[in-house]
Formats: C-alpha cells, sequence, structure tokens
C-alpha cells in the first residue's frame, strides 16, 4: 500500500492534527505549508510555533516544504519527486477568512480555488488512485441558512423542533442563489472543482464541508478561529467584538480530532466524488453568548465584549450540520468532543502562550 500521505497547510489547525494523526498509523507525512497565515491575520496568525512543535513531536515521519500551492511548477515538480508512492492527499491550506477575502478577492481566489485546482492537476497526474479529501466548508451555502423560521430564545437562535433540519442542515441545501462573501465563492469554485475530478477522471475524492472546525493547534486570530478566539481573549483578557445577531447566533462546532478520524475512515473506504456536511451537529453547537459563559467558567475570568449592531456580511445567523450521510457510509465514526470539552482543552493547551 502506497505509505506518504501528502497534507497542504500542515502547519494550520487541521493540516496538523492530520499530520499527527496519520504519522501515528505508520504513514510518511509530507506537510505543504507556507505560513501564509502569517501574512493574512499578522502575528497572532502564525502557524510557525505549531511548525516547530510538530517538527519535534513527528520527527523524521514528517518532511515538510515551504511551499506556496499556487506555485504550479513547485506542486508538479513535488508530486513527480513522490510519484506513485501517495497513497492520500488532505488539502487544507486556505485563506479561511469572509472578511480578510473581500481586502484581496484576487489572492483569496488564487489561494482557494486555483491553489486547489493545482493540487487536484498534480494528483491527477501522479496519484491519480489516491484519495484526495477537500476541507470545504458550510460557507458555500451562503446566507440561505439566514431564511429559516429561526425563533429566538434567551441565549440563541433556534429552529422549531418540528423544522426538517431541526437535527441539522442536510447537504440538500441549495448552494446557488445567496450571498456567500467573497471567500464563500471562492469555496464553492474549489468545492465544484473537487466533485469534477471525482465524477470527470472517476478520482476518489470528498469534500468535507465544515462547520466551525477547532482545537488546540488554531492561531486564533480576530478575523478566524471562532472558539479558540474566545477563550484567547477571556484568558488575555483582550475585548471581543461581537458582530450582530444579539450575540445568540448559533454554529456547531467539531474539535479537529473528531474531524480527522471522518477523514481516516474516507481513506479506508473512500468513494468517488462525495460531500459531507461535516460538524458538531446537535452533539457540540453554542451560541456566542453561550461560549462565553462556559469560557468563564473553565478560566474563572470575566469576558470582555464589545457589541457591534450589525453582523458580517454573508454571516450565519443559525448553522448546525447534518452529518447523517457520512455516518450511514461510515457507521463507525463518532463524535468525541462537545463545546464545554474542546474550550477547555483550548484552555489547558494554551495556558503557557497566552496570559493576560
Ligand atoms: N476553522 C474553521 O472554522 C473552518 C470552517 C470551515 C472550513 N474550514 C476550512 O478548513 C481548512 C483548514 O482550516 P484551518 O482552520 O486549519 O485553517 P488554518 O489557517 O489554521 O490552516 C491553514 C494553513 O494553510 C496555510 N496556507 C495558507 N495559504 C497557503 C498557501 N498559499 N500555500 C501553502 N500554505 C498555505 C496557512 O499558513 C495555514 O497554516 C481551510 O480550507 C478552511 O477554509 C475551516
Amino acid at each position: 500500500m502506497s505509505s506518504v500521505v501528502v497534507i497542504t497547510g500542515s502547519a494550520g489547525l487541521i493540516g496538523s492534527e492530520a499530520v499527527r494523526h496519520f504519522a501515528a498509523l505508520g504513514m510518511d507525512v509530507v506537510g505543504v505549508d507556507n505560513d501564509m497565515r502569517g501574512y493574512f491575520f499578522g502575528a497572532d496568525g502564525s502557524t510557525q510555533w505549531n511548525l516547530q512543535k510538530l517538527v519535534k513531536e513527528v520527527g523524521d515521519r514528517y518532511t515538510h516544504h515551504s511551499l506556496d500551492i499556487r506555485d504550479r511548477d513547485g506542486l508538479d515538480k513535488l508530486f513527480t519527486d513522490l510519484g506513485s508512492n501517495v497513497g492520500l492527499v488532505i488539502h487544507a491550506a486556505a485563506q479561511p477568512s469572509h472578511d480578510w477575502a473581500a481586502r484581496e478577492p484576487f489572492t483569496d481566489f488564487d489561494v482557494n480555488a486555483v491553489g486547489t485546482i493545482n493540487m487536484l492537476e498534480a494528483t491527477r497526474r501522479h496519484a491519480i488512485d489516491a484519495p484526495f479529501i477537500f476541507t470545504s466548508t458550510n460557507k458555500v451555502y451562503g446566507d440561505t441558512p439566514n431564511s429559516l423560521p429561526l425563533v429566538e430564545h434567551e441565549t440563541r437562535w433556534e429552529l422549531p423542533e418540528d423544522h426538517r433540519w431541526y437535527g441539522g442542515i442536510d447537504e440538500t441545501m441549495s448552494i446557488d442563489s445567496s450571498m456567500h462573501s467573497v471567500f464563500g465563492a471562492s469555496k464553492v469554485a474549489a468545492d465544484i472543482m473537487v466533485q469534477e475530478y471525482g465524477r470527470y477522471f472517476d478520482m476518489p475524492t470528498a469534500v468535507f464541508r465544515g462547520g466551525t472546525l477547532t482545537g488546540p493547534g488554531h492561531s486564533a486570530a480576530e478575523l478566524h478561529g471562532f472558539l479558540a478566539y474566545v477563550m484567547r481573549c477571556v484568558m488575555e483578557q483582550r475585548t471581543y467584538k461581537i458582530f450582530g445577531y444579539k450575540g445568540k447566533m448559533v454554529r456547531d462546532a467539531i474539535h479537529s480530532h473528531d474531524l480527522i478520524t471522518a477523514f481516516e475512515a474516507f481513506h479506508r473506504a473512500p468513494r468517488v466524488a462525495e460531500i459531507y456536511n461535516m460538524g458538531g451537529g446537535r452533539f457540540s453547537n453554542c451560541s456566542h453568548i453561550e461560549a462565553f459563559k462556559i469560557a468563564s467558567e473553565i478560566t474563572g475570568l470575566e469576558a470582555r465584549t464589545e457589541y457591534v449592531d450589525q453582523n458580517r456580511a454573508g454571516d450565519h445567523q443559525w448553522w448546525i450540520s447534518s452529518t447523517a450521510r457520512f455516518e450511514e457510509h461510515y457507521p463507525d465514526w463518532k463524535l468525541t468532543y462537545d463545546v464545554p470539552a474542546i474550550l477547555r482543552e483550548i484552555y489547558e493547551s494554551n495556558n503557557e502562550r497566552w496570559k493576560a
């Protein structure tokens, strides 16, 4: 069996979790990450600390390439060198923020959309049988979820219990005719292209449309990394700006570990051109208000928040994913972390780095 996994965004939240996981399974891991998160979000966002930790922990099983996924020739050379030894590709490098994308739409599109076809094409040319996993986003549905009949509760917006998506939104929601933000639109382009390489070239590709992906490996910055940034603000006593919806907008949160076990399940029994909504579902979700309450309980510190009465353009008022489709295909997979467990781990892991 081919024993090399290529992981882009390998110093980021999802990439680094994947590196550790697949190295522990005995695979050789080739990571691609140029710390562009530091360019996007400044010093808070740089993933250098995580890369250093990774190299120390994983040792010889990990080889790092500070390569830009926009560098088509560089990727082709990397895949030429690795050849058919590549048994799995996890593409997690991206520009991940709504707000940042509007600052530099070309950069956003070049990284998210063009970077993805660069990865697909390198895989098709050199390792066509390798499962190709892409981290898409629920933002491909644009702001369509905001047209759901939401009801205001004390700490959150909620769907009526008899609504068909009360348990979570599934993949039948339209991705068309809505506002996606520039970021959401560049991810749609990548998402469709990953599906297309599956259908058209018969490659084992899968699109995982994430809700909030989180965990201690996040380089928490104001523009990206919801729960990690909530915890960082409480720990460092920074003021967190809450944008709109009375702070009651709901997100489901999946720990990077639980996402990577889903990737492993797909790797072991790949399918062609799949799409999966992937998040914490009803098991793991919270509103902003609820997240701050839990973070305060864990730290014993008061949260400092400032309310801005204008939601971010294209932002979701309520999102809970249905993972039913994935669970039907992979019945052994289970979520293991809920929001309090996630926040506690983020707190404990960053105790040394984040101090008031
Ligand atoms: N975190 C979330 O809440 C969330 C939700 C839905 C989808 N996603 C998607 O999941 C994926 C991973 O997200 P994450 O939270 O781990 O992000 P992250 O920013 O922590 O990790 C991405 C990594 O990619 C690297 N990178 C960026 N541009 C690059 C380039 N041009 N070349 C090489 N490396 C580059 C960054 O330096 C960073 O280390 C992304 O595709 C993101 O859009 C994330």
